[in-house]
């Protein structure tokens, strides 16, 4: 059991995309805080390393093999958290796939729908059926990871910008429904995160797809990224924890239905 010295020792979370980069990140950083946690992925094998990461940590932590666009796997994955962790306090919204790159008149239809059931749908099924615990405890705390994808739509990016604006209008509709039930939802909104596959897959598919907004050259697609930052460089992926922590903690106490970019100024 975690200890009572943390800030966030009476808590449990329940992260999603915990196998990713930003997931691990965060779960790291609420394990560090005292939160017991719920790790979430489609990708087992990697949840099972996820959970040996953070076994130095003195909290519970259970794992979950689930496809968060399936909404009867998510339903039951949650009441069987919430049986056996006792409650759901933080929920980080997290899991998302970023699709193909390709001029909307060519962009695959089929691909347009799988990133729309997971970063949509799915996002959609974690959070009605965690607020539903929250709701009984009349306590929560939501964070869903939108994008600056979702704030400036992007080219080649059809279904990630529409996926995301819709996490940013979910958010703000979810903020609005449970605030009377002590339930605070908010968004991030990361930009260019890197180095790593997320970085150097969206470097390497925007100069294939070809535009008039970017080189066909990888290395200069970079370039014109990193240009397009006011503060001229990537982010790293743990100058995220600190802003999820910060939302579901008190310090954000009277904010609810907002999108943070962390973005370098984007
Ligand atoms: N890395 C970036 O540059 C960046 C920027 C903006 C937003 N984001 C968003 O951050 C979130 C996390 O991304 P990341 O960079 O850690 O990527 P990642 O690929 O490392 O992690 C995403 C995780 O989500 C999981 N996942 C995918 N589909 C799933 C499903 N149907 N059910 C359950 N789990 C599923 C994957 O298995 C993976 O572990 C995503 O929502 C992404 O859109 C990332």
């Amino acid at each position: 059991m975690s200890s009572t010295a943390q800030p966030f020792s009476h808590r449990v979370a329940l992260v999603t995309g915990a196998a990713g980069n930003i997931g691990l990140a965060c779960a790291e950083r609420l394990a560090a805080m005292g939160a017991d946690l719920a790790l979430l992925d489609l990708n087992g094998e990697k949840l099972e390393q996820a959970r040996a990461s953070l076994s130095q940590h003195d909290v519970r932590i259970t794992t979950h093999t689930c496809d968060v666009s399936d909404s009867e796997q998510v339903g039951s994955v949650v009441d069987g958290v919430a049986a056996e962790m006792g409650q759901i306090d933080f929920l980080f919204n997290n899991a998302g796939y970023q699709g193909a790159f390709a001029p909307v008149q060519d962009y695959p239809a089929d691909d347009f729908a799988r990133v729309m059931n997971i970063n949509v749908c799915g996002m959609f099924n974690v959070l009605q059926h965690v607020s539903r615990h929250m709701i009984a405890r009349r306590f929560g705390r939501i964070v869903n990871t939108a994008s600056m994808a979702g704030v400036q739509g992007p080219p080649n990016m059809a279904a990630y910008g529409a996926s995301k604006f819709a996490v940013i209008g979910l958010t703000q509709v979810a903020a609005k429904d449970l605030a009377p039930y002590n339930i605070r939802v908010n968004a991030i909104s990361p930009a260019f995160m890197g180095p790593g596959m997320m970085w150097d897959r969206q470097v390497t598919l925007q100069a294939e797809a070809g535009s008039q907004y970017f080189s066909r050259d990888p290395k200069e697609v970079a370039r014109q990224m990193i240009d397009s930052v006011p503060m001229r460089r990537y982010g790293s992926i743990e100058e995220i924890p600190g802003v999820v922590a910060f939302l579901l903690g008190d310090d954000s106490s009277y904010m609810t239905g907002v999108n943070l970019p962390i973005s370098g100024g984007i």
